[in-house]
This record gives structure tokens, C-alpha cells and sequence, in this order.
């Protein structure tokens, strides 16, 4: 057995999780919409066609917010396609993912879909293939109030109350070659500044995300970042980071350690937005908005009809191993909420999603819905910093990794210490000793924990073996507490203050 130890002081936290850490994407891409969210027609379908199956196993998770429509797609999208009646909506070719759109749903279907889901939408701008005019129309349709064109036209489509959208994304992945309207670091710093400009003098009361790099291993990453971010400083508040890890050469223990780029990634972009703040002279500080972070590869490759709707595209089925993953990508997210403000699981249902659905059928929760609920849950608070001792290992890219890697929450107002802990070794357990001096009168309450699956399980409509096990603890007060974490376990320690 090996062992680590963990101290965590009231006094020494890293900031207040902000709730949109929690969020999540939903883009017109393959099943996500279309046979995901919405089927009408579904036994389960309500009077608006939205899948209620789905909508509880969403609430059960409690996302914060929702990035929508895209992706890839709305670099080419025409918001107005997916307004008005739906009779008259037009059909289009869709080139980001070669399919075809219906446009049957749209704006105001996707923000009556966010209430239904107890949810915020986080929209998207096209900047890709469009630009500020009509960035700033689609905020005048959302947000303003009434008595001019876009927000009569909302009123006239049903929406009479302004929608008050409050993030926006400029675009998505402007420095991919792969995007419609791929622009340079520079054409697109200048175009994300004048829309995000027209479109806080709409609405003032808006935030922006500037386009950052599609992932860490971008050649221009760094560069995009400082080049764009000195262009539109003023007008923007966060900067955007994607990333997504695969295994497809089998090695898991590398796998495991992926996190580790995510944290040195962050702490890069951290660096380059405090560059161009102190090269600007400027008080304004700018945060982070990771809107599109998962596992994914497990589907690369599959095929499917050019220009069908709503096909079977990115339908990633996670096993055990992924749910690690995600689990150290949300702890490393938590381990950096001074700075990390949004972030959001690419993407919700079907499309690389904790949530899969079948087309007339079943929904049910993949292996990664999980950790993803449980950070959720349990993650909002203060997030402390976790002074963690433990044994260390190399892997193939990466040295020094932590055999456990862990982050606690306090949460003041529930009076509840949570402790997330993955123990990344494949034969060892790890048996952690919190110190706990500075929370006298917390008692252990329960541990849940996934652990001693097969790397390679997974959960699908027939069987969902996949799922965490909850332990009651007995609540004993000691100023140092011991917990065991099985070999290749996602842990979630619950600490509550006596009655
Ligand atoms: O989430 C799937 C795709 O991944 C998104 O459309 C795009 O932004 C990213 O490359």
C-alpha cells in the first residue's frame, strides 16, 4: 500500500469555484439536437418536443450553463435560419460536419430548451463566414427589450420578454484551417474587437469570449493568444481554450497523466493574458473560459452519409478509463478557479457526451456522466489549496506525475469539506491522510467512489455497470482522518460540520 497526505487550511484557498466551471456545449452536430435534446414525436417528447428522459438525467447533473449552437457549425450558421415559423425555415447544407440542417430547431427553441433543463445558454456569434453586423443583430433579437426591429421580430416569433443572454463566444476556433472563415491571429483579434464592441453597445451588460487556441498543440498557440488578446483587450473579458485527449495507442498510464498538459496549458494562457495586461498597463484582468474540454477518439474514423441529418457522428461510447480522465480534467479545473471562470464538457448528449440516447428509445448515463455530477454537485464553494503529498511516476510524455492527484472544496454556507481524489496507480492502493486541524467539529459522512472495473467498461442502453458506489462513514472526529483509494478509483470524500 503506499501513502499520501493531504493538508488543507481554511486560510489557504485558491478563489470561489464559479458555478459555470460546471457547464457543458450542445452543438447542431449529429444526434446532439436532433434525436438528443429534442424529438418530437419521442414517448417522452413534451408538448415542445423536448426529450424528458434527457432533460432529468441533465438536472440531475445541475449544468449551470449551456454553450450553443456551436462548434464547428456556427461558424457557418445564419441565426436566422432558426427563427420564426418553423414551416418556413430552410433546409441547408451544412459544411462543417457535411450534413444537412432543418433548422426546425433554433434560438428560441434552444433558450425555452434552457429552461426547461434549469440551465443558462452561453451563445456563439458567427465570425467565421459572417461578422460584427450580424453579431449584434442576434444580440438586439435576444436581449433587447422591444420597439425595434430584432427585438420586434423576437416578440413576433413568441419570445415577448428579452431572453438576457449574458456570455457570448466570438466565434469558435478561429485559428483551425478547418473552420469556415479561418483568419489570422491578426485579421481575427481586429474582427472579434469591433463585433464584441457593437455588441456590448447593444447590451452593455454582456461579457465576450475571445477565440484562444483549438488545443495545446496548435503552432501558432501562444502567439494566436498574445497577437489576438493585444487587438481587442479592452472589449473582451475571457479568452477560450478547447482541448480534448484520446488514447488511441493504448497506453492508459500516459493517458492518466493528460492532465497534466491541461494544468500546464492553462497556466501558459494565465501567463500570456497577464503579458499583454502588464505590456497595456492595465488594471483589467482576463480569465479563462475552457467551453470545450472531454475525452475523445474513441469514434474517429466512423463513417456516415454526406449530407444525411442528424447522423450517427463523434458517438464516442467512454469506458472506465475515460471516466479517470475526466475526473483529473475536473480537478485540474478546480485546481485553477483563480482563473478558470467557465468551462464547459464538449458536449452534453450523443455527440463525445456523458448522455447517449437512442432514436425512439433509452437514455442513459455513459461512464463519464459521473465525475462530471459529482464535481457539480459537490465542487461548488471555495476551492482550497490541497497541499498533497505523494509517491510519483513517469510515463511516456510526462514526469513526475502524481500517483494520486486531489483538490478539496469547502463549501461555508453547506458546512461540508469535499475532497476529490483519483488514484492513478493500476495495482497499489493509496491510503491518504487528510489533516483536518482547521476544520474542528467536520466529520467524515461518505465516500463514493468508482473503482476495480475494467479499464475498458462501459455502459450502454442494455447494462450500465459503470456506476459510483457510495460508502457512509462513520462520523468520528479526529484532527487527521484516513481514507483508502483503490487502485485506479475516482474518490469523492464527503466531511460534514456536527450538528
Ligand atoms: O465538439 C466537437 C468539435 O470540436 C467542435 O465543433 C469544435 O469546436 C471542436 O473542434
Amino acid at each position: 500500500m503506499k501513502h499520501s497526505k493531504i493538508t488543507i487550511s481554511k486560510d489557504y484557498q485558491i478563489a470561489k469555484v464559479d458555478d459555470r466551471i460546471f457547464g457543458s456545449f450542445i452543438e447542431h452536430l449529429g444526434r446532439a439536437v436532433y434525436g438528443g435534446i429534442y424529438e418530437p414525436g419521442h414517448p417522452a417528447a413534451d408538448e415542445n418536443g423536448f426529450r424528458r428522459d434527457v432533460l432529468q438525467l441533465i438536472r440531475d447533473i445541475d449544468v449551470p450553463i449551456v454553450r450553443y449552437p456551436g462548434g464547428n457549425f456556427v461558424s457557418g450558421y445564419r441565426w436566422e435560419d432558426g427563427v420564426g415559423p418553423v414551416e418556413s425555415r430552410p433546409r441547408r447544407l451544412e459544411l462543417a460536419w457535411a450534413t444537412t440542417e432543418s433548422n426546425t430547431f433554433g434560438t428560441n427553441e434552444f433558450l425555452r430548451w434552457c429552461k426547461q433543463a434549469h440551465t443558462e445558454a452561453m451563445m456563439a456569434v458567427n465570425l467565421g463566414t459572417r461578422g460584427a453586423d450580424d453579431a449584434r443583430n442576434l444580440v438586439e433579437y435576444c436581449n433587447h427589450p422591444g420597439g425595434t426591429y430584432y427585438s420586434d421580430l423576437r416578440r413576433s416569433h413568441g419570445a415577448e420578454q428579452p431572453h438576457g443572454i449574458k456570455l457570448w463566444c466570438l466565434g469558435n476556433e478561429m485559428d483551425g484551417d478547418w473552420q469556415m472563415g479561418h483568419k489570422t491571429a491578426t485579421e481575427y483579434g481586429r474582427a472579434a474587437n469591433e463585433a464584441s464592441k457593437l455588441m456590448k453597445w447593444v447590451d452593455p451588460s454582456i461579457e465576450t469570449v475571445l477565440c484562444g487556441s483549438s488545443n495545446s498543440g496548435m503552432p501558432s498557440f501562444g502567439d494566436w493568444e498574445a497577437t489576438t488578446l493585444d487587438l481587442c483587450y479592452d472589449k473582451i473579458d475571457y479568452v477560450s481554450l478547447h482541448q480534448y485527449y484520446g488514447c488511441s495507442d493504448g497506453d492508459v498510464k500516459n493517458f492518466l497523466a493528460r492532465s497534466v498538459d491541461l494544468d500546464n496549458y492553462i497556466k501558459t494562457v494565465v501567463c500570456v493574458c497577464d503579458y499583454i495586461k502588464g505590456k497595456r498597463h492595465t488594471g483589467k484582468k482576463i480569465n479563462l473560459s475552457v467551453d470545450e474540454w472531454n475525452v475523445w477518439f474513441h469514434s474517429n474514423g466512423a463513417k456516415f452519409e454526406k449530407w444525411s441529418e442528424a447522423p450517427h457522428i463523434l458517438e464516442d461510447v467512454y469506458d472506465f478509463a475515460d471516466a479517470l480522465v475526466v475526473g483529473l480534467m475536473l480537478i485540474t479545473l478546480l485546481k485553477n478557479c483563480d482563473r478558470v471562470k467557465v468551462a464547459c464538457l464538449a458536449q452534453l448528449v450523443n455527440v463525445i457526451a456523458p448522455i447517449m440516447t437512442e432514436n425512439g428509445g433509452k437514455a442513459w448515463a455513459q461512464t463519464i456522466y459521473w465525475p462530471y455530477l459529482h464535481a457539480s454537485r459537490y465542487g461548488r464553494g471555495t476551492a482550497l489549496q490541497t497541499l498533497l503529498e505523494t509517491t510519483k511516476h513517469d510515463t511516456r510524455d510526462y514526469c513526475d506525475v502524481g500517483d494520486v492527484d486531489a483538490l478539496a472544496v469547502w463549501s461555508e454556507e453547506d458546512e461540508t469539506v469535499t475532497l476529490f481524489a483519483v488514484n492513478r496507480d493500476f495495482e497499489e492502493e493509496n491510503l491518504v491522510s487528510l489533516n483536518l486541524k482547521d476544520f474542528p467539529g467536520y466529520v467524515p459522512a461518505e465516500h463514493i467512489s468508482m473503482a476495480g472495473f475494467d479499464l475498458h467498461a462501459v455502459n450502454t442502453k442494455d447494462a450500465a455497470p459503470v456506476q459510483p458506489k457510495t460508502t457512509p462513514l462513520p462520523a468520528v472526529e479526529r484532527p487527521v482522518q484516513e481514507f483508502s483509494l483503490a487502485p485506479l478509483s475516482w474518490n469523492v470524500i464527503r466531511l460534514k460540520k456536527k450538528a
